[in-house]
């Protein structure tokens, strides 16, 4: 992949992520994250904000937060014009990378039921379903249930 790169957010990109999130509002469900809490919570070392770029623009992103003994991942995103090409995956190693450093041993998220693309890149990643919650997401005046995946490093 030409000129991709995967980096920390810092305060230069707060503002890029915000608009990029709002570009994608529907595709993330309305679930964003704006300017005031991402800026708190990048004074938090628990936040993990993982940043996809061609060249200086946005193409994707993960954010996650340590919370005791595991990870959990809030929001993964990537840009339609660049799926499947391995993003979201390298996105996910960076972030078991970070698991593996810190002996963090699990990684919890929520996925919605019928988000085939999306459960089939957990599964692809070893995460095993362990619940669900029904009537969880809303979507254009429908109701859809999560499935709550785990991954269990050794
Ligand atoms: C889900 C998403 C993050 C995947 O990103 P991506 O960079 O395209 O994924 P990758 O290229 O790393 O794909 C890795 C694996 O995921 C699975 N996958 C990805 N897209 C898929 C699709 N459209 N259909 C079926 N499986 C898919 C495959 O197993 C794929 O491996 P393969 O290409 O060897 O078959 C992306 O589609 C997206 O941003 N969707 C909208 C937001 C979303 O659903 N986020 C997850 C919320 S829990």
């Amino acid at each position: 992949m030409k000129n991709i790169r995967f980096k920390n957010l810092d305060s230069s990109l707060v503002n890029s992520l915000v608009l990029y999130q709002k570009k994608f509002l529907n595709e993330l469900n309305g679930n964003i994250f704006f300017e005031k809490e991402i800026i708190r919570n990048m004074k938090n070392k628990s936040f993990h904000t993982d940043l996809c770029l061609e060249n200086n623009s946005i193409k994707g992103f993960l954010l996650a937060q340590k919370k005791t003994d595991f990870f959990e991942v809030y929001s993964l995103f990537v840009s339609p014009d660049l799926r499947r090409v391995g993003i979201a995956m390298t996105l996910l190693s960076n972030l078991i990378d970070r698991c593996k450093k810190e002996k963090i041993g699990k990684i919890f998220l929520e996925v919605m039921e019928f988000n085939k693309a999306a459960k089939n890149l957990y599964l692809k990643n070893n995460f095993k379903t362990y619940g669900r919650r029904d009537d969880y997401y809303k979507s254009q005046n429908k109701v859809f249930a999560a499935m709550l995946m785990k991954l269990e490093l050794k």
